[in-house]
């Protein structure tokens, strides 16, 4: 079942953080053209939360990682590696996750920043435990942290009806084969690379380029329709693969815990492997699309919730920019 480690990595820790502010369908009405109607039927979103005026994207993770690290019981000085999965930076330099270091309490860790859009923790979980399987880690702490919402155009009505902040996190140890992460699997086409984009504000368009303001290029850019045929045909294929190389099917499964874009892709993906509805894991309803903070939002609810319990078999599957796509098998 395992992919041939002799040590692997488990989730030993949990913790989440969602900002205060709600932002509903109805506050979108009065900012755009838009109805609560299309919002629900197009994406299944309710209500997602968006950061103060004065929190930033490593505010969410320090309240995040600090939770994960409690549930593990895990000093932070004993934590070797720092993770931090995001595409909306505090600042280009340096890396968010050493802003986040020293309030964090992880002083003896190396700190790296992965940057792989929607599947950001997916792709994290995999440097993580090649780490962890190597004995160069013993403690990792991984955080998906993003603030799309500060990326957002607002008079984009395509775009700003679909994101919300938020952080969620896990404290990885080393464990035995046969529990924690089973199989990864991960991959990426660059060919999409356009497709959802945050053109402006890097090297080649840099920040005081006065292209980025007239044309609006640092605000995330996406072709929804485009993105979604890709995503449905992405995410179903490498979590099949991922469930065939460990040897189970989806009736193994307790739970399916998919990037929480829009309910219609969840669902396509789910029926698309027959996963039953029930064992299907969606908070999309509540937080949006909250990228790279999807996916360990959605477990550390569902742990909250009694639906993923140790010891049950949990399949991830994440999708985003880049393309990239990611999924990973674990005995939670
Ligand atoms: O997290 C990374 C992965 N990203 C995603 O998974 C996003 C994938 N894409 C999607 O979820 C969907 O494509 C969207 C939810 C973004 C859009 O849904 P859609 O069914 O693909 O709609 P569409 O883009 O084909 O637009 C249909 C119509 C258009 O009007 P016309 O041209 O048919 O007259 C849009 O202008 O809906 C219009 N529209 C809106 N109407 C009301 C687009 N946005 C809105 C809106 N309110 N907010």
């Amino acid at each position: 079942m395992h992919d041939g480690f002799d040590i692997t990595a488990r989730i030993a820790g949990i913790g989440s953080y969602l900002p205060e502010r709600i932002l509903t369908n109805a506050d979108l009405e009065r900012m755009v053209e838009t109805s609560d109607e299309w919002i629900t039927t197009r994406t299944g979103i309710k209500e997602r939360h968006i950061v103060a005026e004065d929190e930033a994207m490593v505010d969410l993770v320090i309240r995040a990682g600090k939770a994960a690290m409690d549930d593990a019981g895990v000093d932070p000085a004993d934590i070797d590696l720092f993770l931090l999965a995001t595409a909306t930076v505090e600042q280009p330099v340096p890396a968010s996750s050493s802003i986040a270091q020293p309030a964090l309490g992880v002083v003896n860790a190396a700190c790296l920043d992965v940057s792989a859009a929607c599947s950001g923790f997916v792709y994290a979980l995999n440097v993580a435990r090649q780490f962890i399987a190597t004995g160069e880690a013993r403690n990792v702490l991984l955080v998906g942290g993003e603030t799309l919402t500060r990326f957002t155009d607002w008079t984009d009505r395509t775009t700003c009806v679909l994101f919300g902040d938020g952080a969620g996190a896990v404290v990885l140890q080393p464990a035995p084969a046969g529990e924690g992460i089973l199989r990864c699997a991960w991959r990426t086409d660059g060919t999409y690379k356009d497709l959802i984009a945050m053109p402006g504000g890097g090297s080649r368009i840099p920040p005081a380029n006065p292209r980025n303001i007239e044309e609006r290029l640092g605000f995330i850019k996406m072709r929804g329709n485009e993105v979604f045929k890709v995503a449905v045909r992405a995410m179903a294929e490498i979590s099949q693969d991922v469930l065939e190389q460990a040897g189970v099917t989806v009736d193994d499964l307790a739970l399916f815990i998919p990037h929480q874009a829009n309910l219609r892709i969840i669902t396509a993906v789910g029926s698309r492997l027959g996963i039953p509805t029930e064992k299907v894991y969606t908070n999309v309803q509540r937080v949006g699309n909250t990228s790279a903070a999807s996916i360990p939002l959605a477990m550390a609810d569902a742990v909250a919730e009694g639906r993923l319990q140790r010891g049950d078999l949990v399949l991830l599957t994440a999708f985003g920019g880049g393309f990239t796509w990611a999924s990973a098998l674990i005995r939670y």
